[in-house]
């Protein structure tokens, strides 16, 4: 049995037979359902460098011993901005760390800490205990979500930012549930602030009979 529990914007709980972490932005998140102390993982997985998605990793990584995965250079601006915590810098591709099969696939977004340029945006597809759980990170729709059901699927529940202004919006989004197939979905990355306002209601519209979508408050989980 897998566990994905919403900790509220992007962040996410994975709970199997490993815990993972993805974007754990919780100091400072009006909508977060954890603190940073309360938060276990082994593993840590970071989209892209923005604020609101390193969040309080390196707080978690210390504290837990947790390992943090994430984009070479995003990896790297960690290590020397931060003590005491363990990454693995990789790229787009798949790996497998601790018995947990990790591709970090491309996302449409810019990478920054806010002025100067850190990697490259990206999400995940993570392969644990026979689940498949896709992290869209931030990003718009784009034609190659085809390849990763086709290589990596079928998914069972993919994570899509549905928020708009930064990333899709209900409607990309709902294109992205036709490339993708997933067989579960849930909607993230909106109403945490004023311009990424979004009914998760009509994302539910926009797809229905396609799949089925779990609308989960902060601190909600689906199990698979
Ligand atoms: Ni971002
Ligand atoms: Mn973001």
């Amino acid at each position: 049995m897998v566990k994905v529990k919403f900790l509220g914007h992007a962040a996410f709980l994975i709970e199997g037979s490993r815990k993972i972490v993805i974007d754990p932005f919780l100091t400072g998140n009006p909508k977060a359902a954890a603190k940073p102390e309360e938060v276990e993982a082994d593993l840590i997985l970071i989209t892209h460098a923005h604020g609101d998605h390193i969040g309080d990793a390196a707080v978690i990584a210390r504290r837990t011993g947790a390992k943090i995965v994430a984009m070479y250079d995003v990896a790297n601006y960690l290590v020397e901005s931060e003590k005491g915590i363990t990454t693995i810098g990789m790229n787009y591709g798949p790996t497998e760390i601790d018995g947990v099969g990790i591709i970090q696939v491309p996302a449409w977004h810019s990478s920054s800490d806010g002025i100067h340029a850190i990697g490259n945006a990206s999400g995940f597809i993570v392969k644990l205990d026979g689940k498949t759980i896709y992290h869209a990170g931030d990003t718009f729709v784009f034609k190659d979500m085809e390849l990763f059901s086709e290589l990596y699927g079928p998914i069972d529940v993919a994570l899509l930012p549905i928020g708009g202004h930064f990333t899709m919006g209900p409607r990309e989004a709902a294109k992205a549930v036709d490339l993708l197939k997933p067989r579960k979905v849930v909607p993230m990355h909106y109403n945490t602030w004023e311009p990424i306002t979004a009914d998760p209601e009509e994302f539910k519209r926009l797809v229905e009979g396609k799949t089925e979508v779990a609308i989960l408050n902060p601190g909600e989980e689906l199990v698979l």
